[in-house]
């Protein structure tokens, strides 16, 4: 396998109600995008990474990693409107030789370099892979403040990213997109007819979206490398 990673660093943090988007924020004294990064970089298995980042942002990032030697980064591209449309145009960036595509949320900044290599390890078996955890809470469907009702929990899980397919399954799950709108990569496989085989995920790999989920990833941070913040 030759791993290329997309990092989609390219929202705008709506939902955390910031004037900078949240993946640019200070976590423990450096940018939330950096933390992800560098668990890529440094994995032995990855050959290149692209990033996407909003429009405007390019020419910051991209020296940003070169000042921090971080040279497994091929391109900082633009993304698009929509997720699916910012890792779309990071694909086309990556050098012809790669054959495997992990993508990650930028606002994942806590995965381990364990769960790097869980994931890849099944892409190797299984052409199209996915982390994700069980939900732990039960689960109800709510209208207008009311339970209309509890959804089974059983075989309910979570997905997270990293996210990986062979790069032709991936390519291929695109052009058959079109138009249509998908949440993650996995979904886009799935439509497109390929099985996307589930690794176990982490309940620390939190997706920071609000406010209170930038403060639980600086706890745990703080939590697990003591030394560095
Ligand atoms: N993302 C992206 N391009 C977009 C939208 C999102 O690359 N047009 C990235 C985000 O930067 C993030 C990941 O996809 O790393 C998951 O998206 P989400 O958590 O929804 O982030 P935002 O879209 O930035 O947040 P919000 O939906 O609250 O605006
Ligand atoms: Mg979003």
């Amino acid at each position: 396998m030759r791993v290329g990673v997309i990092l989609a660093a390219a929202g705008r943090g709506e939902r955390m109600g910031h004037r900078i988007p949240k993946q640019f924020l200070e976590l423990a004294g450096v940018p939330v995008y950096l933390h992800s990064l560098r668990v890529f970089e440094d994995h032995p298995r990855v050959e290149e990474i692209v990033l996407a980042v909003p429009p405007g942002w390019e020419t910051r990032v991209l020296a940003q990693v070169r000042d921090l030697g971080l040279f497994k980064v091929k391109e900082v591209v633009c993304g698009g409107d929509t997720r699916q449309a910012s890792v779309e145009r990071a694909l086309r960036a990556l050098s012809a030789g790669i054959d495997t595509v992990l993508v990650h949320d930028a606002a994942r900044p806590l995965i381990s370099r364990e769960l790097v290599s869980r994931v890849l390890q099944a892409l190797e078996r299984y052409g199209a892979v996915l982390c994700a955890v069980p939900v732990r809470d039960t689960v109800k469907l709510v209208r207008e403040g009311r339970v209309e009702r509890t959804v089974p929990r059983e075989g309910l899980w979570l997905a997270q990213t990293p996210q990986g397919a062979r790069r032709e399954w991936l390519e291929e799950a695109y052009r058959l997109a079109g138009q249509r709108m998908f949440t993650d990569e996995a979904a886009l496989l799935e439509a497109a007819g390929f099985e996307v085989r589930v690794v176990r995920g982490e309940n620390t790999n939190l997706k920071i979206t609000y406010p209170e989920d930038f403060r639980m990833a600086e706890i745990y941070l703080r939590l697990d490398k003591p030394g560095k913040v």
